[in-house]
Order: structure tokens, then C-alpha cells, then sequence
């Protein structure tokens, strides 16, 4: 099978690496890629947001997949395209990419649907905007209603910096705040049948102890040990079963990867968002885990033959990866530093540990910054305690002047907390 990956992020890395160690993969293209996806991929350049351009470059490669990797794509309409040409994709509807693009109609969705979620107004006026802030109280959940890259969403003790976020957004969610710890758990789906991947966890703050602005996530880990077993199905029932129901009753089947954030309250699990496309970084572990091989699960999701996908098989290790941000990240990151270090990784760290590129790209010889997230230092172990040693052992070997990363990934889990 002749696959195409559409992105250039650490998720699309990861999704590359496991489609290049799948035997019925023979040809593995990504556009526009990285630096470190050109090592497993061969890269094409496109517009991944035009899918015109995407579709007919799927038709030149002869490719028998296209995997639509991040939201804005999706959200754009690109897999909506690709299908039009007849080219199965693993990827949501426009329409159906709305899930994640609008948090209203999220909202609206899960009231359908009887999903658990925080009681939520959407607001258009000031006034609104007051009535809701003040029938939650503190502390105040604000959430711009279109995508905003992880950029849209204000939790905050302070009125005033609740209100300024909101009267800035033409629609707005004001919703009841969630306490508990966050899970992601994944799921594929052929917008019928519903698969789910392991429970990961991501750390959004940019400094350790959870301090610091929100991120697009700084490392992630998998499995939770301190989850009850009995998450995966208890979601499976209350949330992401009715979700893909409730989509494919509206006429808007879902296919694709359904994300679900989910709190851990003391009321019991509540859904935070959903999105429409694998997390970055919790794919880097949750695919680190997946032992099937990945190619025909997507393709049997694409294809709506899902419920002859055998059970999936997972590895018994723990996976754990750490993000390598740029300078300044995530205010204005600072781009085209050298990156040292990557080969001495790969000659001494692995195969337990490796590194995904998220924003790097190839200048001569050298390889450089090009976005916020730099890398993604991915490793596994026998258990969380292992995989973080391993993840910081690569972590400490390479160099980027004025990078940060997070030195607490997976630390109190690891420990039992
Ligand atoms: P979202 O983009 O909806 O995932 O929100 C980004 C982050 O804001 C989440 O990962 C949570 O940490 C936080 N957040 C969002 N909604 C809530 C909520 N209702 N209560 C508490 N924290 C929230
Ligand atoms: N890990 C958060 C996200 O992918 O949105």
C-alpha cells in the first residue's frame, strides 16, 4: 500500500515511523514533513490546507491512503476533497471536523448525545458574557468558539482577565469549571463502529509543577497507572460510542480519530473537548505502545470496514516523551537554531529511545529549529520509572541554544502519586 501523510508535526512523525515498520506499507510519502519525518518519509511540499492540491498530488503518488494528520486540514475540508477523488482517507468530514473546530457545536452534540461535559453558555453579547461568568463564579472557563490552536481557552481566578478573553471573541463558551486530573483517550473510528487506542497523559503548562502559560502540551505518557481499568470502557460507553452514534444519526458521520480530553472529577469523567485528529504529543506514546500494525487500521477506518479489524495489541512497556521547545516558546519562539546532538541519540539511545521532529528543517547540513515545539524525545521502558530515564538520558545529549523543556514528565506517576 502507498501511503500519504498530510502534516509536518511530532504526531505526523510518529504516525510515520509506525506506518514505515508496517510490512504492507511499500511506498510512505508525507507534505509537507520535517527534517526527521524525511528520514522515514519521502517529502512532497503542498498547501496542507488546500485540498485541490492535495487530492491531485494523492492521484500523482497512486497513494491507496491519505492520512490527514492536523485539525486545520480537516477543518478545511481537505479530506472531503481526497474522498471526492475516490482516494479512501483517514480523516473527518468537514462537517464532521466541526466536533473540534466549534465548541458549541460540541456542546450541542454531547447534550444530544447525553455525553457528561461541564454545563456551558454560548455567549455573543456582554451581556451574556456577564450573566455566565457570574452564574459559574471562580475560576472563570472561557473558551473562544472557533480553533485557536490551543490558544483559546482562559481558566482563570481573575474576572476581569475572564471577561477581557471573552468580549475578544465573536462567540464564546463560558463554561463550569472541572477539577481532577486530565486523560486523553483516544479512538478510531469509521464513524460506526469504535476502536479505542490506550489512555495517555499530556502536561499543557510550559514550566514544571504545572506552572506557567498553556501549551500546545510539553511531554506525555502512557500507560496511566493510576487510572481505574475500568476508564477505557466506562468511556467507551458514556462518551465516544454516543458521540460517533449521535454524529452519524445528524448525517454527518464521523470517521476518522475522535480525541476525547476528559477530567477525572469527583462526580465522575466529564469530557473537556474533543478533537478531531490524534494529540500531540500523547500519539508519540500512545503509537510507541501499538504493537498491530497501523496502516490497515486506518485504512479499515477510511473504508468503513472497522469491525473487521481484529483486537489491537499493545506492548507491555510504558512510553514517556518530552518535548524540546524553542527559545521563548510559546509567546514568540525563537526559530533557525542548529540542533546538535540527534545522531549521538540515535547511535547510543536506541531503539528504546528516539527522537520525533515537531518543528526542525534541514538547512545544507545542518538541521534547525522552525517552530515552537522543536522535538519530541520519545522512549519505553519497562515501566514509567524506566521510560523517563531513558527519554531524559537522550533528552540531556542534544543541543539547542535557549531550549526549555519540562523536567517533570511522568515523575509523580512514575512514583505511584
Ligand atoms: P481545551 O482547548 O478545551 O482542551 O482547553 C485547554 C485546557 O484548559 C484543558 O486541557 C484544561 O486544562 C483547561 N480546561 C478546559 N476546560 C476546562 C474546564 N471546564 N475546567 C477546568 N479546566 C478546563
Ligand atoms: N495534546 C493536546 C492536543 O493535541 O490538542
Amino acid at each position: 500500500m502507498k501511503v500519504l501523510v498530510i502534516g509536518g508535526g511530532a504526531r505526523e512523525h510518529a504516525l510515520c515511523r509506525s506506518l514505515s515498520l508496517d510490512p504492507d506499507v511499500n511506498a510512505l510519502y508525507c507534505a509537507p514533513g520535517n527534517a526527521g519525518i524525511a528520514e522515514v518519509a519521502e517529502l512532497r511540499p503542498v498547501d496542507a490546507l488546500d485540498g485541490a492540491a492535495v487530492a491531485r498530488l494523492a492521484t500523482e503518488l497512486g497513494a491507496g491512503l491519505v492520512v490527514v494528520g492536523p485539525e486545520a486540514p480537516l477543518v478545511a475540508g481537505v479530506s472531503d476533497a481526497v474522498r471526492a477523488a475516490g482516494i479512501p482517507v483517514f480523516g473527518p468530514s468537514a462537517e464532521a471536523a466541526q466536533l473540534e473546530g466549534s465548541k458549541a457545536f460540541a456542546k450541542d452534540v454531547m447534550a444530544a448525545a447525553g455525553v457528561p461535559t461541564a454545563r456551558s453558555y454560548v455567549c455573543t453579547t456582554p451581556e451574556e458574557v456577564d450573566a455566565a461568568l457570574d452564574a459559574f463564579g471562580a475560576p472563570y472557563v472561557v473558551k473562544d468558539d472557533g480553533l485557536a490552536a490551543g490558544k483559546g481557552v482562559v481558566v482563570t481566578e481573575d474576572l476581569a482577565a475572564a471577561r477581557a478573553h471573552a468580549l475578544g471573541c465573536d462567540r464564546v463558551v463560558i463554561e463550569e469549571y472541572l477539577d481532577g486530573p486530565e486523560v486523553s483517550l483516544f479512538a478510531i473510528t469509521d464513524g460506526v463502529t469504535v476502536l479505542p487506542l490506550q489512555p495517555a497523559q499530556d502536561f499543557k503548562r510550559a514550566l514544571d509543577g504545572d506552572e506557567g502559560p498553556n501549551t500546545g502540551g510539553m511531554g506525555a505518557y502512557s500507560p496511566l497507572p493510576w487510572a481505574d481499568p475500568k476508564l477505557v470502557d466506562e468511556v467507551m460507553e458514556t462518551v465516544l460510542q454516543p458521540t460517533v452514534d449521535e454524529l452519524r444519526h445528524r448525517g454527518t458521520p464521523f470517521s476518522g480519530l475522535l480525541y476525547a480530553g476528559l477530567a477525572i472529577t469527583s462526580r465522575g469523567v466529564r469530557v473537556i473537548e474533543f478533537n478531531a485528529r490524534f494529540g500531540d504529543p500523547e500519539t508519540q506514546v500512545v503509537l510507541a505502545r501499538l504493537r498491530t500494525p497501523l496502516a490497515s487500521v486506518l485504512l479499515n477506518a477510511a473504508n468503513g470496514t472497522l469491525d473487521a479489524q481484529p483486537p489491537l495489541c499493545w506492548r507491555e512497556d510504558a512510553a514517556v516523551t518530552v518535548v524540546i521547545a524553542s527559545h521563548n516558546y510559546p509567546e514568540t519562539p525563537r526559530t533557525g537554531d542548529p540542533i546538535e546532538g540527534l545522531a549521538e541519540v540515535a547511535a547510543q539511545d536506541g531503539p528504546d529511545a528516539y527522537v520525533l521532529h515537531a518543528g526542525t528543517r534541514r538547512e545544507g547540513d545542518a538541521v534547525v529549529s522552525a517552530g515552537g515545539r522543536v522535538l519530541s524525545v520519545t522512549a519505553t521502558g519497562s515501566d514509567l520509572a524506566q521510560a523517563r530515564e531513558k527519554a531524559y538520558k537522550a533528552v540531556a545529549r542534544i543541543r539547542l541554544d535557549g531550549s526549555q523543556h519540562r523536567t517533570d514528565i511522568a515523575a509523580r506517576a512514575a512514583e505511584g502519586r
